[in-house]
């Protein structure tokens, strides 16, 4: 049942071409710039007219949303906030009835996600579900919503979820902007097209696994790490951070990059593995200054590069290349070496990968 793979976690991982292909099949129209999404129909002027847009979610999820933020603000231009589930519950949130809420849930069962749900239902917004498990209770509590189609994901560690949940986030955000207009048909057919094309790109970023090996065999020991990024790359970051420490007990933090100088960087010496997410996009340049400020203090830097890339390759011990893709899609490959890396750490340290110690698949309890 694991297809030939040593692990759920790793088949899940390879599965990712097809479950994000999955997820926008039937939904995209590339050659006339256009989206279709059932779920949404109904709630079209619902989401021409709203003055906010909350996410609320856990974990991996709530990565998903972050990215979902910066997809919605950009290309809809509809402020988002996205809220950890636990914490929106208990705060006595300020919600009205033009808010939509989009509820993030691989399981569809998460209890904090659940109890956030029915808070916003009873104060009277909208409330969309983003969920893996057909079926399952989220789907139920929500007005509407849109299935991620990755299929069922056994290893305990979130990853071709991950990248479903921002699938479809990303299709939500053009899809909100087509309806407002906030961006033109030619763009969207330059966008529906690229977007088509990841399943591809993925493919490709799958193909740097035998050097992941062999960088995880370097990394391996380590007690911690660190995960730089920056605007769409932070979530990634985020998120790499989160893999490495729920699979290999290595203590891992994700920041932006340009927070590094406000605290992290007292931690930077030879002992210190950072990984960068350093594509060609809007921060290419201040993301190799804070590379020189890591290799300054000795660091070890581990960088995500665009394909044919120099500049970094010359700076940092390890540079990993992924195809070049707008930024707007840059999660969705540059998630690929990070979940390799997790893994590999992992199972070189002899960890349980797919269910590691302490965590399970659901999380039914707050
Ligand atoms: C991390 C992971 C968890 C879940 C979180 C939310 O790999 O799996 O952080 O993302 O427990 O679960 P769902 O998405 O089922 O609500």
């Amino acid at each position: 049942e694991k297809g030939g793979y040593d692990h759920f976690m790793l088949k899940e991982i390879y599965e990712q071409p097809r479950s994000i292909k999955d997820s926008m099949r039937g939904r995209i129209y590339p050659n006339e710039g256009k989206l279709q999404l059932s779920g949404l129909k109904q709630y079209e002027e619902k989401f021409k007219n709203a003055d906010r847009i909350i996410i609320v979610a856990c974990g991996t999820s709530w990565h998903a949303g972050l990215v979902g933020e910066y997809l919605i603000e950009e290309f809809a231009r509809v402020p988002v906030e996205v809220e950890y589930a636990s914490e929106f519950r208990y705060r006595n949130p300020i919600i009205s009835e033009k808010d939509i809420v989009i509820a993030i849930s691989q399981s569809g069962e998460t209890a904090d996600t659940m109890a956030a749900i029915e808070l916003a239902k009873e104060r009277g917004a909208t409330i969309f579900g983003i969920c893996n498990v057909v079926g399952s209770s989220i789907p139920r509590l929500t007005h509407a919503g849109v299935y991620t189609h990755a299929g069922p994901e056994i290893g305990v560690a979130s990853t071709k979820a991950f990248t479903a949940q921002v699938t479809v986030l990303t299709l939500i955000a053009f899809y909100v902007a087509q309806i407002k207009g906030t961006v033109t048909t030619g763009k969207l057919v330059e966008l529906l097209t690229e977007l088509e094309s990841i399943p591809t790109l993925v493919e490709k970023a799958l193909k740097a696994n035998d050097l992941i090996v062999k960088i995880a065999e370097e990394l391996k020991d380590s007690r911690n790490c660190l995960f730089l990024g920056r605007g769409s790359g932070f979530p990634v970051a985020l998120e790499g951070a989160l893999k490495l420490k729920e699979i290999s007990y290595i203590h891992a933090e994700g920041y932006p990059a340009a927070e590094m100088k406000h605290g992290p960087i007292a931690l930077i010496d030879a002992e210190m593995p950072v990984i960068v997410i350093a594509t060609k996009n809007s921060s290419y340049e201040k993301v190799i200054s804070n590379i020189q400020e890591v290799k300054a203090r000795k660091g070890i830097v581990i960088a995500i590069v665009t394909e044919g890339d120099t500049d970094v390759k010359n700076m940092a011990d390890y540079t990993i290349e992924i195809p070049h893709a707008d930024e707007a899609f840059l999660p969705l490959i540059a998630t690929i070496p990070l979940q390799l890396l997790s893994y590999h750490i992992a199972v070189m340290r002899g960890c349980n990968v797919d269910q590691p110690r302490n965590l399970a698949k659901s999380v039914t309890v707050e």
